[in-house]
Formats: C-alpha cells, structure tokens, sequence
C-alpha cells in the first residue's frame, strides 16, 4: 500500500459479461508502471476507467492517497492524468501545434477581442520538439507524419498539459527499434519529472527494459504485481496465460515450389533503388530494417498504392509494369497491415460484415448479401484465429488485438496468393501471437507465399525462410535462415555492407 495511485475492487460489466472482476491496480510515482495480460485481459478498459472514458460498475480510486472521483475525461485531466490511446486520437486534418493545443491555444488578451496567440504557440511547440529532438515543423499537418511522429505527438501533448499520471496504451506496437530507443529516451526524462507512468504493452523483451514495476492481470482478475528485478520473462508469460507456453515460433518445414513473384530492377522516386527478389510458392519470406529504410514503401510500392515505380514486378510469370490495389487483388496479391490497429477496418458494424467486405461476391447471392452465409464463414474464420468474440459483436468493442485478429481473418478470406503482412503480430499477446504464426503457416501449406515485413527480429528469424534486410531504400543483404541472427541482421540493417564486395 501507500502507492502514488491506487485502484481497488474495480469492477466493469459490458452487456453482463464482466470484463474487470474486483481488480487491484497500482502505481509508483516517477516510475514506469506496466501493465500486462493476454489480448482481451481487460488492460484497456482498466485504463479508460481511470482516464474517465468509462464509469466502472464499482470500485475506488486514490491518489496520492485521496480518494477521487472520475466520472469523465474532463475529470480526469483535471487531476492530472492523460491517456494515450491504443488507436490514434489525434487530428489528421489539423498541424502539429494545433493538435497539442487544441481547446486551450495561448491567447493574446488585447482590449478589445481575444485572439489565439499563434506566435506562442509554434514557439512552444517548437521547444517541446526540441527537446525530444525531433526534427519536424511545427506547421506540418498530422496526417503527413509517420505513426511514430503521431505518438509523439501526442506524448507532447499529455506534458503539455502538466500531465502527472501518463498511460500508454501499446505505445510500440507500430514503432521500429529506432523510434522505441527514443521513445524509451522521452519516457526516462518524463519519468524524471516525477510524472507517473503506465505502460501497456505485449513485447515482453521492452518491459523488461523501461519498466520499474509489473502488473498482469488475466480475465480481469489481478494475477501478480511487484517490482521488475524481481520476475524474468518466462515468470511473466507464465502469469499471462496460467500456463507454460511451448514453442513461441512454431515453424514448419514446408516444401518451397515454384517461384510465383519476383522483383526486378525496382525503383521508386528515389526512395527505392535496384531492388531484385524473388519468392516462391510455400515460403516465408521476411523484410526487415529500420525505420526509413524503405520496407514499408516497397510494401505500398509492389500492392500498387504508391507508384509508378521503375522496373518490373512479376506475378505468376505474369510480367506487370504498373500496379494498382485493384490489379494486385485480381492477381491473387494483397496486402495486410493492421499498423494502429483500427485501420483497415469499418467501424460501427459486425465483426463478420468487416471479415466478408474484401469478398463480398463469396457472401452474395444474386447480387445481394446474404447475412447467414456471411456470418457462417465468418465465424469458421473467428474459431481457426481464435477470436473468441461473437461474429455479431460491433468490432467496435473487440480489445484491440482482437481487432488486429480481425484484420488478418478479413484478407484471408480472399484466398490469395501472394500475402504481404505487413507488422503481423505488432500488438498481439504472446500466446496469440502463436495462433498468428499457424495461420502463416497454413497459408503456406496451402500453396501460398507470404511476404513477412517485420521489425520484431526473434519473430522474423524464428518464422522466416530468408530474410531481405534493408537500408535507405535498398536491399542491403538477403540472409537464409540459418544464416540469420539479430546481430548479423542489425549489421547490414543499420548501413553496414558485405566485405566481399
Ligand atoms: N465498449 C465495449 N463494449 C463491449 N465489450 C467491450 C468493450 N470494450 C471492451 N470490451 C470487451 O472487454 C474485454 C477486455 O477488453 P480490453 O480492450 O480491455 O482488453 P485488452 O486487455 O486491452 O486487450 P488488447 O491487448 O487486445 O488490447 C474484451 O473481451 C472486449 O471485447
Ligand atoms: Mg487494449
């Protein structure tokens, strides 16, 4: 007891289901605070309620000893605490000093009117990104910046607002290793401030690194929480899913066909030079490298978002000199990314309805969806992930990795040929990460190839049958997997060149 923050016996019923059962939670001041569980353990709706999102059925909350009440976010932030959310709540639309100030600008009191002082404004923005050195304009609009910038963005905005109680919700899981080193730095000097932190998150590897103190929760109930030196990773899992867990990259040795896509001489606007690869029926073929190296570019490239790219992509022999979205689906290519969670998925409707919208002809009859048909393939989908969630649930309400499940039932509903999954398990629990990598494996077994862009290295080595590294939008060495480890990899990732050369 005599925790900064203490909360106790919460409980929180969704429709009958109780989601939090008499949970304890609690956290040091000036210390990172982690808060870990298995997809759908209830860590978010634990937070929200302490960010004032949702009420809780019963329960308490002190700080610093007091017994509070949090009724609504503006509460909430009234006594110090922000939330940074598990998808992105910031403003596309608007500039980064706009969204850090937004609903509270500095204004110019002069006699007559009130204005917004925008000098004040980009000056403190400024300062803040200086301080995290980060090297963008205050003025540029949201929605140009890469997910990391957003983050930080939205970082900047907690402290902005004198933020004593910060929680982060997977704050990681669509960084590179670069950006989560920087972030990592933010989080130590915010933490000197004495600014109490919560950090959810399911790489096991990084809460060992930044966090003073652990707490796992499963089904809602407080399994164990003490001080980080005290538990190692395997103690950690182990409370996570009430069980050993065996194999964490369960490879299969599957027999490698014929080649069924191939890049040759691949520019893009100079971001992209000479790329040359080629990947065959049955295997597994990984794109790593750090952030800015180009992986994700080249994703957008070969599925036919970015373009017009030089040189040719080549799709079952079939040679194709420009690509769009639609030509790649014809052709049996797709991509899958569920980067931030919530993209790629309609909000407000069913679960089965966001699973059957990449193939609605397989659902339809005469032209029209039939409902029973799209909830029945639906819910063979949801038991081969195990989704556990009903295929009528609003994917609304789906814990975020289930939403990220979700995402990867939706493309393999296509039965395509050639899959580029992009960050598969960015947000996934260790146990289901598991379910991921067979249904990789399935894909594979069933004759396709999957193009696995990655920056969980253990993961790209323990799944992938070779490994393309990249830098600065080339390709800077393709490794066999027994060749492959994380050394080698950050090597070559990191700008490093074959001595041979
Ligand atoms: N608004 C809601 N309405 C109904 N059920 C909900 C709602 N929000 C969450 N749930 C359910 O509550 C449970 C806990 O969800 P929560 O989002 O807290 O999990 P989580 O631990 O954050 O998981 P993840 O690691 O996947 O993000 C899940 O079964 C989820 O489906
Ligand atoms: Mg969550």
């Amino acid at each position: 007891m005599g925790s900064f923050l203490e909360m106790r016996k919460i409980i929180k019923l969704f429709n009958n289901n109780m989601v939090l059962n008499n949970i304890d939670f609690c956290a040091d001041k000036g210390k990172v605070n982690a808060l870990v569980g298995e997809n759908g353990a209830g860590k978010s709706t634990l937070m929200k309620i302490l960010a004032g999102l949702y009420p809780p059925d019963s329960g308490e909350i002190f700080i610093d000893g007091k017994k509070v009440s949090i009724n609504n976010p503006k509460q909430a932030q009234e006594l110090g605490i922000a939330m940074i959310y598990q998808e992105m709540r910031l403003f596309p639309d608007l500039n980064i000093a706009e969204n850090i100030f937004i609903r509270r600008e500095p204004m110019k009191n002069s006699k007559l009117v009130r204005r917004i002082d925008w000098d004040v404004m980009y000056k403190k923005t400024q300062k803040y990104l200086d301080y995290f050195d980060l090297k963008i304009n205050p003025h540029t609009q949201v929605n140009t910046l890469s997910i990391a910038q957003q983050k930080f963005v939205e970082i900047i905005r907690a402290l902005s607002r004198n933020a004593n109680i910060i929680i982060m919700d997977e704050p990681t899981s669509a960084l590179t290793e670069k950006e989560i080193d920087v972030l990592f730095k933010v989080i130590n000097n915010t933490k000197k401030l004495g600014v109490t932190i919560i950090y959810i998150s399911h790489r096991l590897e990084e809460i060992k690194k930044i966090a003073d103190r652990v707490t796992v929760i499963r089904d809602g109930k407080l399994i164990e929480s003490c001080s980080i030196d005290e538990v190692d990773i395997n103690q950690i899992v182990k409370a996570m899913v009430g069980k050993e867990l065996e194999d964490r990259y369960p490879k299969l040795k599957v027999k490698i066909g014929r080649e069924i896509f191939r890049v040759q001489s691949l520019g893009f606007g100079g971001r992209l030079t000479d790329i040359n690869f080629t990947a065959r029926k049955g295997e597994i073929l990984g794109i790593t490298g750090l952030s800015g190296s180009g992986r994700r570019t080249l994703a957008r490239v070969l599925f036919g978002i970015n373009g017009p790219y030089e040189g040719q992509i080549y799709l079952n022999g079939r040679v194709f000199r420009y690509m769009t979205p639609y030509i790649a689906k014809m052709n049996g290519l797709c991509y899958v990314t569920g980067i931030g969670t919530d993209e790629g998925l309609i909000p407000d409707v069913t679960v089965a309805e966001n699973i059957t919208i990449t193939n609605l002809k397989r659902v339809s009859r005469m032209g029209f969806i039939d409902r029973n048909t799209e909830y029945d393939s639906s819910k063979d989908l949801i038991e081969r992930l195990e989704i556990g969630e009903s295929e009528r649930e609003i994917i609304d309400n789906l814990s975020g990795g289930k939403q990220k499940k979700v995402i990867f039932a939706k493309w393999l509903f296509t039965n395509a040929k050639v899959l580029i999954i992009d960050e598969p398990t960015a947000g996934i629990d260790i146990g289901s990460k598991v379910d991921i990598y067979n249904i990789i494996n399935e894909l594979v077994l069933s004759g396709a190839c999957v193009i696995m862009i990655s920056s969980d290295l253990p993961e790209v080595i323990g799944m992938c049958d070779r490994i393309i590294v990249m830098f600065n939008g080339e390709i800077r060495k393709i490794f066999n997997r027994e060749e492959a480890s994380q050394e080698k990899i950050l090597y070559f990732a990191s700008g490093g060149k074959d001595t041979m050369e």
